[in-house]
């Protein structure tokens, strides 16, 4: 299955009950040829309502740090491990997040990025290991099979806490770092 095929499918889920109070499904954005996927929580408001990851607030604040990192939006994948917004933002459960995992696990299949790069807890949970802490965990690659894994806080955690910008641009320096030794 191509990345087109996955979308087209899963805008008609029905795998878990997230379905019943989505406006869109929010699949994902970027290359096909992405060297760099980040990976978020799920949609908000914003990207519920446009079908597209990353669109409000957050997303204007990961686009800074993208740019920032001198990385070429030609090599980038956004996306998360949730594809359907939980109403209100409340935390996924883990129920919907078991029902989601097999197509964020498809689109890593497909794109085979060389980075992931984890924003916060949940995809690091969810792609390096269910007991990951991200206060612990962020900064530190991790390989798994091909991929090297880098996890650091959520921009969502930027807005609410300023001391965390410091760290993700650490944790962002070594991605530039190590996609320019690619
Ligand atoms: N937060 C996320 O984790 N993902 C989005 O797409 C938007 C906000």
């Amino acid at each position: 299955m191509d990345l087109g095929e996955l979308e087209n499918k899963l805008q008609n889920c029905t795998s878990c009950g997230l379905c019943r109070t989505r406006t869109n499904m929010v699949f994902g954005k970027g290359s096909r040829n992405a060297q760099v996927m980040f990976v978020g929580e799920g949609p908000g408001e914003q990207e519920d309502l446009q079908g597209k990851p990353f669109v409000g607030k957050a997303g204007q604040l990961l686009d800074r740090i993208i740019a920032a990192s001198e990385l070429p939006p030609e090599h980038i994948y956004i996306c998360n491990v949730m594809k359907c917004r939980p109403p209100g933002n409340r935390f996924p459960n883990e129920e919907e997040v078991d029902a989601c995992k097999p197509f964020l696990r498809e689109q890593i299949r497909i794109i085979r990025p060389k980075i992931i790069v984890c924003l916060g807890a949940l995809a690091t949970k969810t792609i390096v290991r269910p007991d990951a802490r991200i206060t612990r965990d962020r900064g530190r690659w991790v390989q798994k099979g091909s991929f090297q894994i880098m996890p650091t806080f959520h921009p969502a955690a930027l807005l609410r806490d300023p001391d965390k910008k410091r760290p993700v641009w650490e944790d962002m320096k070594q991605v530039r770092e190590r996609y320019k030794s690619f």
